[in-house]
């Protein structure tokens, strides 16, 4: 008696999971439509999206067992409009991808929601405003580019507290203040591209706590003041890249104890003699 009545609430739990899962993935299909609402240029790249079975849609990948959405992958499809905040409620989402469009209009807050994101790719679009600080909630985030956009105001230090992540890449935007000093305190960064910003103030000395990047860019920007003397500790380094900013100063000797393959100087308002360890670096290209 008691393993029939336990059977059948086993039954019965199990039809509601599959409800529930039917649910979900009936949701995400309407905000994928949602999503879709908010673009322009679509006629021709997502006319399959319509239908139930939006895990078979244009660049949409589902969870096999939930048939939630997983990954939307819409690069360089010319879509234009802007990206809705309706992307929120895809809560499965680890992946999106819609580089290379004509997208304009600023990144939704709601982008924040989409809590098991490891992967951002909004590069080579239009979009504007400011980096949304709701990017700070999304704790599984290893990969960040949103380069060649016109994003404007200051780098959210709060970037600081994503403890995954490996690549952020902001370059050709337009974003202006100071590098926040907390991105140096990540020991999983290991790429940060920043080139071709307005970005002002200093090199923080800290920046060689960064103890797993290789790759630092921050050319053509308006950085001032001396290159730390902490420099020569900044030995996980591959590419160093400083050059077309307002440095001045002397370049510390301990730059020559660099490991690079590439140090780019050249374009500041440095003093004094090159040091002559330089002449002795391994690198393939150093440039002055
Ligand atoms: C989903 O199915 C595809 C194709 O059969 C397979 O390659 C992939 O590993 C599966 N993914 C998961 C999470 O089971
Ligand atoms: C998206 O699709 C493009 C073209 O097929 C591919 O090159 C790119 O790697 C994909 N993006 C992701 C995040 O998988
Ligand atoms: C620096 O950026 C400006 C504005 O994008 C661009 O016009 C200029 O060519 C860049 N300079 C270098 C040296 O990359
Ligand atoms: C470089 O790192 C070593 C070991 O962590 C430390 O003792 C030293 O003070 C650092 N040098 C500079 C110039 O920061």
């Amino acid at each position: 008696m008691a393993t029939t009545t336990a059977a059948a609430y086993g039954a019965l739990i199990a039809s509601l999971l599959l409800l529930l899962v039917a649910g979900a993935a009936a949701d995400d299909g309407a905000a994928l439509l949602e999503v879709k609402k908010s673009f322009r240029n679509v006629g021709n790249v997502l006319y399959d999206w319509s239908g139930d079975d939006h895990c078979s849609w244009r660049g949409v990948l589902c969870d096999n067992v939930t048939f939630a959405v997983a990954a939307l992958n819409l690069s360089g499809l010319n879509l234009e409009g802007e990206i809705s905040p309706a992307v929120g409620a895809l809560k499965s989402l680890v992946s999106i991808d819609l580089k290379s469009n004509g997208l304009t209009g600023q990144i939704p807050d709601e982008i924040g929601d989409c809590s098991s994101i490891k992967t951002l790719d909004l590069s080579f679009n239009n979009l504007d405003g400011d980096i949304p600080f709701s990017v700070s909630k999304l704790k599984h985030l290893e990969t960040l580019i949103l380069k060649n956009n016109q994003l404007v105001g200051a780098i959210p230090s709060t970037l600081s507290q994503l403890p995954n992540l490996k690549t952020l890449d902001l370059a050709q935007n337009k974003l202006s203040g100071e590098i926040p000093r907390l991105i140096y305190w990540n020991e999983v960064l290991q790429y940060l591209g920043l080139r071709g910003n307005q970005l002002e103030g200093i090199l923080s000395p800290d920046m060689c706590q960064l103890t797993g990047l290789w790759y630092f860019d921050v050319k053509n920007n308006s950085l001032t003041g001396e290159i730390p003397d902490t420099i020569g500790n900044c030995t996980s380094f591959q590419v160093l890249d400083l050059s077309y900013n307002r440095l001045t100063g002397s370049i510390p000797f301990n730059i020559g104890f660099l490991q690079v393959a590439t140090l780019s100087l050249q374009g500041n308002k440095f003093t004094g003699p090159i040091p002559s360890v330089i002449g002795l670096m391994q690198a393939l290209a150093v440039l002055i």
